[in-house]
């Protein structure tokens, strides 16, 4: 039996020295393989008597079966080595700089919603929330949209699958449920803005599916639309920092509004660039008008005895015309070079007293 001492001391030598994991299965094949040299060794017993078979039949075995726990057992060690190396290997310098090496900048969106609220603040508004994911009550139903009117899908409604109540959420398609919310939860007089993200399916160069606008609602006796018209005009003349700016109302259509009215800036758009105080194209801002007496019943208020006023404008259309941006997608689009030309700086916040912009 020494050849069977010889051949396993070598293969288990062999086993033992494999440098890497194809090494140890080279020798894998070699000696336990179908042609391997073990293997070889099983194919010589049938020419053997019975007894010698037996003996040396078993003795094969129990080789093979020494070789291969050793060779399994080497391949978990190699496998564990190689895990450490590549994990030695593959660190990462957090504190690295990026290859951006740019300053942080406020996003013209946010600048814009800041400037708005330190107006409004100043004329004496409260900032109020709703959430982005509302349901058909507050996005249309108590905002008087009748139940299957066209005017539910002229707003391009995303909406969620529906439950098994076969309710359907949506995504806000405009800030005014934060009126409704506002004046179920407060008594009169209400005086609030709501700066919010909204959402239609939508994409041109002044839509884009996520925009963000700034609702406002007062509520009090004796309000009309004298009280509206200088409150916005006030506030475009303060926003735009001049008196310069031209604006028209036009007469329109919401559900929530009797009277209602839109608002458009004057503004130039030849060019690529879009100026303000010139020009012969209209942008759309706002809409606007007297708080409907079915919206202010549907939130507990008595029409007879408050009167109330509402808008709501894009917050990144005023943005544009502002700051000269002639495409609302570029807006959303997370270049940086963009940011870096747009943005604004972290120490600049708006405020009524020392400047907006
Ligand atoms: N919610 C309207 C829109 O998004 C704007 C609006 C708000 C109109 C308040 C009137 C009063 O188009």
């Amino acid at each position: 039996m020494t050849d069977l001492n010889t051949l396993e001391s070598d293969v288990l030598a062999q086993v033992a020295g494999a440098a890497d994991l194809s090494a140890l299965d080279a020798v894998r094949v070699a000696a336990v393989g179908k042609t391997g040299s073990i293997s070889g060794l099983l194919k010589t017993l049938g020419a053997m008597s019975p007894d010698e078979r037996k003996e040396r039949g078993a003795a094969i075995n129990a080789l093979r079966d020494r070789v291969q726990s050793a060779i399994t057992e080497k391949k978990a060690a190699l496998e564990t080595a190689e895990l450490d190396a590549r994990l030695a290997r593959e660190t990462l310098d957090l504190t690295l700089p990026g290859p951006y090496r740019r300053k942080g900048s406020v996003h013209p969106t946010m600048q814009v919603m800041d400037e708005m609220i330190s107006i409004f603040a100043d004329m004496g508004f409260a900032v109020a929330e709703g959430p982005d994911i509302e349901d058909d009550f507050h996005n249309f139903t108590a905002l008087n949209f009748p139940e299957k009117h066209p005017a539910r899908e002229m707003h391009d409604t995303f909406f969620f699958e529906p439950k098994e109540t076969g309710e359907r959420m949506l995504l806000r398609t405009h800030t005014s449920p934060v009126q409704v919310r506002t004046m179920v939860s407060q008594k009169p007089p209400i005086r609030i803005i709501a700066p919010g993200r909204t959402y239609r399916c939508d994409s041109d160069a002044t839509h884009t599916p996520m925009f963000h606008q700034v609702e406002g609602l007062v509520i009090d006796k004796g309000i009309h639309m004298g009280h509206l018209k200088w409150t916005l005009e006030t506030f475009i003349a303060r926003f735009f920092e001049t008196d310069a700016v031209t604006t028209q109302f036009r007469p329109h259509h919401f559900p929530f509004t009797e009277p209602s009215a839109e608002m458009d800036v004057q503004c130039d758009r030849s060019g690529g660039e879009i100026k303000i105080g010139q020009g012969s194209s209209w942008l759309e801002i706002l809409g606007c008008g007297m708080v409907h007496p079915n919206v202010l019943r549907a939130c507990g208020i008595d029409p007879d005895e408050y009167q109330g006023f509402a808008f709501g404008m894009g917050v990144d259309r005023l943005g544009m015309l502002k700051y000269g941006m002639p495409d609302l997608r570029d807006m959303f689009s997370s270049d940086s070079r963009w940011l870096a030309h747009y943005g604004f700086s972290g120490f600049a916040a708006p405020n009524a007293a020392s400047g907006l912009s």
